[in-house]
């Protein structure tokens, strides 16, 4: 049977993973979240107090990290060296850390080689910055998802209220903005729509539609 690759990329809370996550469930495909892998270097590296400017000592302290990405029911967790860093690769510190920690060369090979292994064996929905342009090139099916910075923040916001915080609308904006920022402007794989990327605006659309939309984009491929 023929391995099917549904690639999906975008800004910040641009509600990537949600939608990838009912989309592969609904597929029956693996959903494999990048940014998670990102954000679990970055935790490590926050944790072992690794000079995060220094790209080659983040590759070394990666190759002795073992990542997991575990499907669990509708969700995923994510364990590095088998502790559950499901919720923690969430926190403010790591988000303001990670695009430093994903601008490097050598980390960037090492998960990019690390991902392509994961879509080797079964078919998959990647989410991320740099899957369609880079790490599956060939993928059947590309989106690029898209949301004001408004929007975005707003959908954050009521994520994090209904998680129990207190967040501030305005400093979850700010630290969107800044992330998009470093993520476009980085010099290896910056964040970019590929050529062949459908744009999807998700503005005024609900998850469902964008789920039905994506559906429909791989019918059609299939
Ligand atoms: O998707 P998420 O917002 O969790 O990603 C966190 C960060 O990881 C991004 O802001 C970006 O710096 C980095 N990332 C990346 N390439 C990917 C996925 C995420 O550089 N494919």
């Amino acid at each position: 049977e023929r391995l099917f690759q549904v690639a999906i990329d975008g800004p910040a809370a641009a509600g990537k993973s949600t939608v990838a996550k009912i989309a592969a469930k609904t597929l029956g495909y693996i959903y494999i979240d990048t940014g998670a892998m990102y954000r679990s270097l970055t935790y490590k590296a926050l944790k072992t107090e690794t000079d995060l400017n220094d790209g080659h000592l983040l590759k070394q302290l990666l190759d002795h990290t073992e990542i997991d990405l575990v499907q669990e029911g509708d969700g995923q967790k994510v364990f590095v060296d088998h502790e559950d860093v499901t919720e923690r690769i969430r926190y403010p510190e790591v988000s303001a850390h990670v695009s430093l920690v994903s601008s490097f060369e050598e980390v960037r090979v090492e998960m990019v080689s690390r991902q392509r292994k994961m879509a080797e064996s079964c078919s998959v929905v990647m989410d991320g910055r740099d899957i369609g342009t880079h790490v599956l090139p060939n993928a059947q099916v590309k989106i690029f998802l898209i949301a004001s910075v408004d929007e975005r923040a707003i959908r954050r916001f009521r994520e994090e209220e209904r998680k129990g915080l207190q967040p501030s609308l305005e400093s979850l904006k700010e630290a969107i903005a800044l992330r998009d920022k470093k993520d476009m402007e980085r010099e290896v794989s910056p964040l970019v729509k590929a050529e062949d990327a459908i744009a999807l605006d998700t503005t005024s659309l609900s998850i469902d539609e964008v789920v039905e939309k994506i559906l429909q984009l791989v019918k059609e491929k299939q």
